[in-house]
C-alpha cells in the first residue's frame, strides 16, 4: 500500500493508533507504512515515570508529569481495554485502583504481544511540520536526539498524540517573587517525601490538587491548604486538609486569601492545569483550546475540520481514557482505509455544534459522565472496536464519584466488576492509606496477599 502516516508521540494514544492498524494486519489486511516519533526513550507517555524535571538528557522539555506513590484516580474496570483485558495480561483479578507501575506494565503488554516497537523512532523529537496542498501531504522535521541530527519525512496523513498534560499553567501572585520556600507546578512534583512536617500551600480545586494533597497527608506534611478559585472539591476532608477561597497574594511566607484569612506556608504547589501545546505545529493546523470534553474544530472529537487529514487523539478532558484512545484511533484508522468516507465541510461543522450545544448544556460530573460516554458508544459505533456495556462503566464511574465524596482517603480500596470479563476486582493485600510502597513487586507480592487471605478467613470464622 503507497501511503504512509506519521504519529507523533508514543503515549497511550499514539500506541493506541498502532494497535488499530496492528489489528487490520492480524486480519490479514495489508496496512500503509506508519511511523511513530517519541520524544521519550520508552513508549508509556505520561505513564514512563521520570525522576527528571526541566529538561531531559538531551536538552528538550521533560513532559513527563507523573510522581512516585501515583495511584490510578479512577476504577481500572473505566479505562481497560475491550481487546486486552486485565484478565489477560495479569492472568489474575488485581485491584481497581493500582499504582502507576503495574497499569504502565499493562499499557506495553498489549503494544509488546504485538511487536510494534519496530514501528516506533524514540528520542525523535518532532520540530516542524507542513502541509503541501499540491501534494497533499505532511512534511515532518525530526530532530534524532542521540545522533544530534535533522531529517524530514513526508506522510499522507499525521496523527497528534502528543498529550496535554505537560505544559504547566503557571499563574502568578502577587509577592510571589519573594515567597522563601519552594514553588513549583504540579508538573514538577515527583513524590511527597520532600513535603513532611510543612505547611504545603496547593492552588487549584481538580485532580492534581486533590491527589498531590491526600499525597502529602499521606506522607507526613504537618498540615495541607487547598485554595480553589470556582468550587471547592468539597469532599468530607480529615482534619489536617482543609479548602479555603482564592489566595489574593503573598507577604513573605504568609499568604492572604480572599475571605480575609491568611496562614503561613512552606511551599506553594500551583495545581492549576496544563496548555495544550504544539509548538511543531504551524497556526493553521494548530488546535487550539483549553481543557475541556469536546474541543472546537475536531470532528468527532478527532478530525482537525479545515484539514481532516490531520488527526489529533485523546484531545479531551477525559473521564474515560486508554478505551476512549482506542475508540478515537479505530475511526482514524478507518478513515485512513478509506472504509469510511467524511461528510463535507459543513456537515462536519453541524455534527460538531450539536456536541457543543449538548457540552455547554452540561451541569454536574454525572451530565460530563453521560456526555463522554455517548460520545465514546458513537465512535465504538463506527467501527469494529470490540463493545463493551459502556453504561456500566457511566455507572461505575458515578459510584466513583459519590465513593470520593464519602471518603476521600479510602475510596481506593473499592473494587470493581470488569465489563470486560465479569471479573471482580481483588481487594488489595494493604488499605492504600497504609500503603506507602507503590512498586511493581510490593503489589504482586505473594506472600502479603496470602497473609491477608489468611487474616479474612480468622475474621470469617469469628
Ligand atoms: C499527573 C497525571 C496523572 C494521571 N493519572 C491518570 C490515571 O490515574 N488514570 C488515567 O486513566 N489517566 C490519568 N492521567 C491522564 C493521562 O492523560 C492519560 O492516562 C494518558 O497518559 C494520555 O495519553 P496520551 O498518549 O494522549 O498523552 P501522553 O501520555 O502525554 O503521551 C504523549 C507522548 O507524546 C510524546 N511527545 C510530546 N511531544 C513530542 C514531540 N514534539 N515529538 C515526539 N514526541 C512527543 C511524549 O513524550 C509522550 O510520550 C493522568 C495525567 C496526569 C498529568
Ligand atoms: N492518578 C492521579 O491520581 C492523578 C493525579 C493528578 C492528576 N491526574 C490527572 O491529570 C489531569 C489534569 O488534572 P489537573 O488537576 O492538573 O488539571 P485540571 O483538571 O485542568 O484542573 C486545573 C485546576 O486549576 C485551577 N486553576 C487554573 N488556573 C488557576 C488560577 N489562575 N488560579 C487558581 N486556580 C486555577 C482550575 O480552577 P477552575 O475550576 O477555577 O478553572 C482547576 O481547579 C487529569 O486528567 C487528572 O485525571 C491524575
Amino acid at each position: 500500500m503507497n501511503m504512509r502516516i506519521g504519529i507523533i508521540g508514543a503515549g497511550p494514544s499514539g500506541l493506541a493508533q498502532l494497535r488499530a492498524f496492528d489489528s487490520l494486519r492480524k486480519k490479514g489486511i495489508e496496512t500503509p507504512e506508519v511511523v511513530c516519533f517519541e520524544k521519550q526513550s520508552d513508549w508509556g507517555g505520561l505513564w514512563n515515570y521520570t525522576w527528571r524535571t526541566g529538561v531531559g538528557k538531551y536538552g528538550e522539555p521533560v513532559h513527563g508529569s507523573m510522581y512516585k506513590y501515583l495511584w490510578s484516580n479512577g476504577p481500572k474496570e473505566c479505562l481497560e481495554f475491550s481487546d486486552y483485558t486485565f484478565d489477560e495480561h495479569f492472568g489474575q483479578p488485581i485491584s481497581s485502583y493500582p499504582p502507576r507501575p503495574v497499569l504502565f506494565d499493562y499499557i506495553e503488554g498489549r503494544v509488546k504481544k504485538s511487536g510494534l516497537r519496530e514501528h516506533i523512532r524514540f528520542n525523535t523529537a518532532a520540530r516542524w511540520v507542513s502541509y503541501n496542498e499540491e501534494t497533499q501531504q505532511f512534511s515532518v522535521v525530526v530532530d534524532d536526539l542521540v545522533n544530534d541530527r535533522t531529517y524530514t519525512e513526508i506522510f499522507d496523513y499525521l496523527v497528534v498524540a502528543s498529550g496535554h498534560y505537560s505544559t504547566p499553567n503557571m499563574p502568578y501572585y502577587e509577592g510571589l517573587e519573594n515567597f522563601p520556600g519552594a514553588v513549583m507546578h504540579a508538573h514538577d512534583f515527583r513524590g511527597a517525601d520532600q513535603f513532611k512536617d510543612q505547611n504545603i500551600l496547593l492552588v487549584g480545586s481538580s485532580y492534581s490538587a486533590e491527589d498531590i494533597g491526600v499525597q502529602c497527608y499521606k506522607h507526613g506534611a504537618k498540615s495541607v491548604t487547598l485554595t480553589y478559585r470556582t468550587n471547592p472539591i468539597g469532599v468530607s476532608w480529615p482534619e489536617g486538609i482543609k479548602e479555603v477561597p482564592l489566595l489574593k497574594n503573598f507577604e513573605g511566607d504568609i499568604a492572604h486569601f480572599s475571605d480575609g484569612s491568611k496562614e503561613r506556608y512552606d511551599a506553594v504547589i500551583m495545581c492549576t492545569g496544563y496548555q495544550h501545546k504544539f509548538p511543531y505545529l504551524p497556526d493553521e493546523l494548530r488546535l487550539k483550546t483549553h481543557n475541556c470534553l469536546y474541543p472546537d474544530h475536531l470532528y468527532k472529537g478527532v478530525f482537525f475540520n479545515d484539514l481532516p487529514k490531520l488527526i489529533y487523539l485523546g484531545m479531551q478532558d477525559q473521564y474515560y481514557t486508554f478505551n476512549m484512545f482506542d475508540a478515537q484511533a479505530w475511526v482514524a484508522r478507518d478513515v485512513m482505509m478509506g472504509n469510511i468516507t467524511l461528510p463535507e465541510k459543513s456537515e462536519r461543522t453541524k455534527d460538531m455544534e450539536k456536541w457543543l450545544d449538548r457540552d455547554r448544556a452540561n451541569e454536574t460530573h454525572d451530565d460530563e459522565i453521560d456526555f463522554q460516554t455517548d460520545y465514546i458508544r458513537e465512535l465504538i459505533n463506527m467501527t469494529d472496536y470490540p463493545e463493551f456495556d459502556l453504561d456500566t462503566v457511566a455507572a461505575h464511574f458515578k459510584k466513583w464519584l459519590r465513593d470520593k465524596e464519602d471518603d476521600i482517603l479510602g475510596y481506593r480500596d473499592v473494587t470493581f466488576r470488569s465489563v470486560m470479563t465479569g471479573t471482580m476486582a481483588e481487594n488489595h493485600h494493604t488499605n492504600w492509606i497504609d500503603e506507602m510502597d507503590d512498586s511493581f513487586e510490593r503489589y504482586f507480592s505473594e506472600s502479603l496477599r496470602q497473609e491477608r487471605a489468611s487474616e479474612r478467613e480468622v475474621l470469617m470464622q469469628r
